[in-house]
C-alpha cells in the first residue's frame, strides 16, 4: 500500500456519463426495469459534453482539499469515456461529444499534482460475452424471463465467452494504464457477479500491477483489493487497515436533476471529520451535468469543504486516526508522532468540553483557526493508581468556527491513554 493513499484523507469521485442525458440512474435504470435498454442508449445522441472543461474540473477538485479523483472510465452499461480500439461504444465513436474524456481528464488532474484514480466496472452489462451464464444454468427461450443484464456464481458458464470477455477487460484497461500517463489508483465495480476464480485472480492483479508497480486498488476485487470501501453508511466500528467511505452529496452517484435530497455542508464536514477520525478517507462524489458542467450545490460543497481543510490542515492531511470516543465525544486525529492531538468540537459548547483518560502532562492547548489559547483543569485522578483525571477545556460558543472547530492540544512526548477501569476500594 502506498502511504499517499493513507495521507491523502479526501478524493473526488466523479460519475459521468450518458446517464446524465435524461438524469436517469447509471446503469441500473435499464439493469432494474425503469426505462429499456433501447431507451437508456438513445442517451448517447444527446451527450455533447459541449461545456466540459477538464481544467475547470482539476480546479475544483484542487480547491476542494481532495489530493486524488476517480473517473467513471466505463460503467456498468459498457460505454466508455475513452477512446477505446476494443468495442465500438464509447462516447468518443458514438456520442456527438466525440472526445476522450479520461484524456482530458487525466492531464488536467496530473498537471495539478492529483493523484490519478480510474473506476473501472468488471461486469458490462452491454458486452456480447458478457451474458454467459443465466440462473438456471440453461439458456431459456424467452430470455424476458430472465435478468438478461446478471448472472449467479453458480450458473453454467460458456468458458470460451467468458475467457473472450476477460480478454476484453485486459485489453480495455491495458489502454487506461498505458495511454495517459501512470495511473495511481483503479477503481474496480461489480465484482460481486463473479468468484475471484472467475476473474482469474490473482494473475489479473499481477498482469495490472505489470503496468504500474505502485497501483492501488480498492477492495472491489473479489477479495483481492488493497483496502476496504465502504459505500453510502458511514462505518460505526473502524474498518480493519486502510479503507475509503464514499460518498454522494444528495443520494445519487450520476447526475440526476429531480434529486434534491442533499446534505449541507455541516453534515458534509462532519461526515469527513469522523472519516479521518477512523483512519479514513473520503472519497466525495459529483456528478457532472452531460455538457460538463457542475451543480451549483455541488460545487458549493467541495468549495466548503475545501475552505475548512485549509484552515484546518494540519489537523487533516498526514494525521492518524484519533482516540476513542469513549475519551472524547466527538472526533480526533493525532499527529503522526502522537505528540500533537486535535479535537474536533462539533456543537456549541455550554462553558467547558470534557477529556477523559489522557496520562500525559498537556503543555499547550489552542483554538486551531484563531490561535486563541484556552485554559482547562484537570479534576479527579488517582495519580498514586496511574489513573488520570478528567480535563475540562474552557470553551464557549463564541470560540466556535462556523463549522467544525478545531482544538490544538500539544504534548511534550507521545500521549497515552488510561484503559482502565478505575481503582477498586474495597472495604472489609
Ligand atoms: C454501486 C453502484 C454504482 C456506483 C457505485 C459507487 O456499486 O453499482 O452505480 O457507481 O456503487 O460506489
Amino acid at each position: 500500500m502506498r502511504p499517499w493513499f493513507e495521507d491523502a484523507k479526501l478524493g473526488i469521485f466523479i460519475h459521468y456519463g450518458i446517464y446524465a442525458v435524461d438524469g436517469v440512474s447509471e446503469s441500473w435504470s435499464f439493469h432494474n426495469g425503469v426505462i429499456s435498454y433501447e431507451e437508456y442508449m438513445k442517451q448517447l445522441n444527446g451527450f455533447t459534453a459541449s461545456r466540459f472543461d477538464a481544467d475547470q474540473w482539476a480546479e475544483l477538485i484542487e480547491r476542494s482539499g481532495a489530493k486524488y479523483a476517480v473517473l467513471t472510465t466505463k460503467h456498468h452499461d459498457g460505454v466508455a469515456l475513452f477512446d477505446t480500439q476494443y468495442s465500438g461504444l464509447s462516447v468518443v465513436k458514438r456520442t456527438p461529444a466525440e472526445r476522450d474524456i479520461v484524456k482530458e481528464y487525466a492531464e488536467a488532474i496530473k498537471k495539478r499534482g492529483i493523484r490519478l484514480g480510474m473506476y473501472y466496472s468488471l461486469i458490462d452489462w452491454s458486452h456480447p460475452d458478457y451474458p454467459s451464464v443465466y440462473p438456471s444454468g440453461v439458456v431459456p427461450e424467452d430470455l424476458n424471463q430472465v435478468n438478461r443484464f446478471s448472472e449467479p456464481l453458480d450458473g453454467i458458464q460458456d468458458e470460451e465467452r467468458w475467457q473472450s470477455f476477460l480478454e476484453f477487460n485486459r485489453n480495455q484497461l491495458k489502454e487506461i494504464l498505458t495511454r495517459y500517463g501512470a495511473v495511481d489508483l483503479l477503481w474496480f465495480d461489480g465484482d460481486w457477479e463473479r468468484s475471484a476464480e472467475q476473474w482469474g485472480l490473482p494473475e489479473f492483479k499481477t498482469y495490472l500491477r505489470s503496468f504500474n508497480p505502485d497501483l492501488i486498488f480498492n477492495s472491489r476485487l473479489a477479495g483481492h483489493g488493497d483496502y476496504k470501501t465502504p459505500e453510502q453508511g458511514l462505518p460505526i466500528t473502524r474498518p480493519e487497515g486502510p479503507w475509503e467511505f464514499c460518498t454522494t452529496i444528495n443520494t445519487s452517484w450520476g447526475y440526476q436533476p429531480k434529486d434534491h435530497n442533499y446534505k449541507s455542508l455541516n453534515q458534509m464536514i462532519r461526515m469527513f471529520c469522523d472519516c479521518i477520525s477512523m483512519g479514513g478517507n473520503m472519497l466525495l462524489n459529483i456528478g457532472p451535468r452531460e455538457d460538463g458542467t457542475i451543480d451549483s450545490r455541488q460545487v458549493d460543497i467541495l468549495l466548503g469543504l475545501g475552505d475548512w481543510i485549509r484552515t484546518h490542515e494540519e489537523a487533516v492531511y498526514g494525521t492518524a486516526e484519533g482516540i476513542m470516543t469513549r475519551y472524547w465525544l466527538g472526533g480526533s486525529t493525532l499527529s503522526k508522532d502522537r505528540r500533537t492531538l486535535y479535537l474536533f468540537v462539533y456543537d456549541d459548547p455550554k462553558e467547558s468540553v470534557c477529556l477523559k483518560g489522557l496520562c500525559n502532562p498537556i503543555r499547550k492547548i489552542t483554538v486551531l483557526h484563531t490561535g486563541k489559547e484556552l485554559n482547562y483543569d484537570i479534576h479527579g485522578g488517582v495519580p498514586w493508581f496511574n489513573i488520570p483525571g478528567t480535563t475540562w477545556i474552557y470553551m464557549t460558543p463564541e470560540d466556535c468556527h462556523a463549522q467544525v472547530t478545531v482544538l490544538k492540544l500539544e504534548f511534550a512526548e507521545p500521549i497515552e491513554m488510561y484503559g482502565g477501569s478505575g481503582a477498586v476500594v474495597t472495604h472489609n
